[in-house]
């Protein structure tokens, strides 16, 4: 009798444990996720924002997408001011759904980064990096465009049209407008590794998410000045994004 109770229990938790897969599964395509790994159920808590700033403020919703994306920030010498001036970046974004919350997802950042600038490495696509930390899948692209609000500016675009299940879906993007930043909090020194941000979305070029943020930064920054007339430089970085 105890054994039998015992079986009906087991295969009571089997059925249970399916039909909770089967639910993940079907939220997953509802969502497009391209990885299997359903983020729904993680909590908020993989984003460690400072608790003493208030410019970036943590949503109370699971992500959408955790990525790490690692590319370049490029920056153009201002003759007047002899300093460096962001004209944008461009980064390769790989799904993260599957380590979040894992010791894995709090070293990536760093891992990534030292393969992205290992000699060893060369001329290594930043498309390679992934598959060197363990998270090889490709979500998609961030890049910039000329501004669809503002005529003369740009605006931070995270495009995964072109790669995983969302491909052919021409609206899967977003367009960010910044709203927040604050310095790369220590260990991580603010002169060399860039700002850690908050990006709403821009209304009608949202359909991916409706707010992004870049944390867990590691590299990016240019040197502090610039010669006049000094060709434009790419810096090498790595961060996290989160799209909401
Ligand atoms: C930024 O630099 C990368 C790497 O050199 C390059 O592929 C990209 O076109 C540059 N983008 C801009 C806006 O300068
Ligand atoms: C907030 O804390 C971070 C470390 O988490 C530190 O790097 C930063 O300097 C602090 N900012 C202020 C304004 O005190």
């Amino acid at each position: 009798m105890v054994q039998l109770t015992a079986l009906v229990a087991l295969s009571l938790n089997a059925l249970l444990a399916s039909s909770a897969s089967l639910a993940a599964r079907k939220d997953s395509k509802t969502h497009g996720v391209t990885c299997g790994c359903d983020l729904k159920k993680s909590t908020t808590v993989s984003m460690h924002l400072p608790t003493n700033q208030t410019a970036l403020v943590q949503p109370t919703t699971p992500p959408r997408y955790v990525a790490i994306g690692v590319g370049y920030q490029n920056y153009t010498c201002n003759s007047a001011t002899s300093t460096f001036a962001s004209i944008g970046a461009v980064a390769t974004l790989f799904d993260l759904s599957c380590i979040e919350g894992k010791s894995d997802f709090e070293t990536i950042a760093q891992r990534s980064y030292n393969v992205w600038i290992s000699p060893a490495e060369g001329h290594a696509k930043a498309d390679v990096v992934g598959a060197k930390v363990g998270t090889p899948s490709i979500l998609g692209y961030h890049y910039f465009i000329n501004s669809p609000t503002t005529a003369g500016a740009i605006n931070a675009k995270w495009d995964f049209t072109s790669t995983g299940s969302h491909k052919g879906d021409a609206t899967a993007f977003v367009v960010g407008a910044k709203v927040g930043n604050i310095p790369a909090p220590a260990p991580a020194d603010p002169k060399v590794t860039v700002d850690w941000l908050m990006l709403n979305g821009i209304p009608g070029f949202d359909a991916l998410a409706s707010q992004v943020f870049r944390v867990d930064t590691v590299g990016g920054q240019p040197p502090a000045s610039c010669a006049a007339g000094a060709a434009p430089i790419q810096v090498k970085y790595v961060a996290k994004y989160f799209l909401y």
